[in-house]
């Protein structure tokens, strides 16, 4: 464990700019990395922006919050990024072909010791590994949204991953302040096995006209005392990516019972894609914390 200095970071997006974070403050050296400077200096203010978040309220002093920014460098070049990365961690959009690419690069710049993570919400860690000449080093090392204040680390576990690994990874996630479970390697692990087919499902319920979406959200918030409801949840999780993970489950099972609603398809396919277009079942207005419905669902358009 003590070994592991260096981490590199793919994807500078919601996930990737919070992993960052909490690396950066537990006194990692960070590198993180995308393929467009802009997405990075937009990750940077993100940061620095969450990070102020957390002065404010007391939770870290204005001197932590420096020291972790300057721990965080940023990179365009894969083979600068990682060359001296004893942790990558893949954060990169939900894409199999895309992610199998990413991991052959790695397995081509990092050094033999390197351990290759991926935070895939659902993809197999055993595929993944399998383009690589170290599936034994390949895991998965799952976060959530928003990572700073999100316990849980769901590390997966691929079919040839090795038990140190397992360790080393595990003990890491603890020293991030973060609660590691281990699962296997099946389509969706724990999470995404239990919370995708929920919000599917409510998906389903306001395209059967069961019920509307304050109604829907309400009773999972008041009833059940979640945080948010589903189908603001999947707002905030991104309609594509909660697609893409029903998706991953009805092929990996082979069963009708994951099929994804024709209605979040729909709505992915006309790029309504939640808080990150600024609309999904709610309308998002920049600076604002209201929670509106969405008009195409409120009866006025
Ligand atoms: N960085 C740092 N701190 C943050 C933050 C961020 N990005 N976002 C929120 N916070 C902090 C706030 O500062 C606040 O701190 P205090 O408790 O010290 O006051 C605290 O978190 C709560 O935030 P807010 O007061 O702004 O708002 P809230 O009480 O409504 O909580 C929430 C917001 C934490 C997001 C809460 O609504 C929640 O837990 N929602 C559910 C989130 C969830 O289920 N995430 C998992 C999604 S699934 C996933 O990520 C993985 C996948 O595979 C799909």
């Amino acid at each position: 464990m003590s070994a592991i200095k260096n981490v590199t970071v793919i994807g500078s997006g919601t996930m990737g700019n919070g992993i960052c974070h909490v690396f950066a403050q537990h006194g990692f050296n960070v590198h993180m990395m995308d393929i467009r400077q802009e997405a990075l200096d937009k990750a940077l203010l993100t940061i620095g922006k969450n990070m102020d978040r957390q002065v404010s309220k007391g939770a870290i002093t204005q001197t932590s919050k420096d020291e972790a920014m300057a721990h965080i460098s940023t990179f365009t070049n894969m083979f600068d990024a990682v060359k001296d990365a004893d942790l990558v961690v893949e954060a990169a959009t939900e894409d199999i072909e895309l992610k199998i690419n990413i991991f052959k690069q790695l397995d081509e710049h990092c050094k033999p010791e390197c351990i290759l993570a991926s935070n895939t919400s659902s993809i197999s860690i055993t595929r993944i590994g399998s383009y690589t000449k170290r599936p034994g080093q390949v895991i998965g090392m799952h976060f959530f949204n928003p990572v700073p204040v999100m316990k849980l680390i769901e590390i997966i576990n691929g079919y040839g991953t090795r038990a140190e690994i397992t360790d080393i990874i595990f003990k890491l996630a603890e020293t991030l302040g973060k609660v590691p479970c281990v699962v296997n390697d099946y389509p969706g692990f724990i999470s995404n096995r239990i919370l995708m087919p929920m919000i599917n499902e409510a998906v389903l319920a306001l395209q059967e006209g069961v019920a509307g979406i304050n109604e829907i959200d309400s009773v999972m918030k008041l009833g059940m005392a979640h945080p948010m409801g589903p189908l603001q949840l999947a707002d905030f999780i991104g309609l594509d990516t909660c697609y893409s993970i029903m998706h991953v489950l009805h092929m990996g099972f082979g069963n009708q019972k994951y099929a994804p609603a024709t209605l979040l398809a729909n709505m992915v396919q006309a790029g309504y894609l939640g808080v990150k277009s600024g609309e999904g079942f709610y309308k998002y207005t920049p600076g604002s914390k209201d929670l509106v419905v969405s008009e195409r669902f409120s009866g006025k358009k």
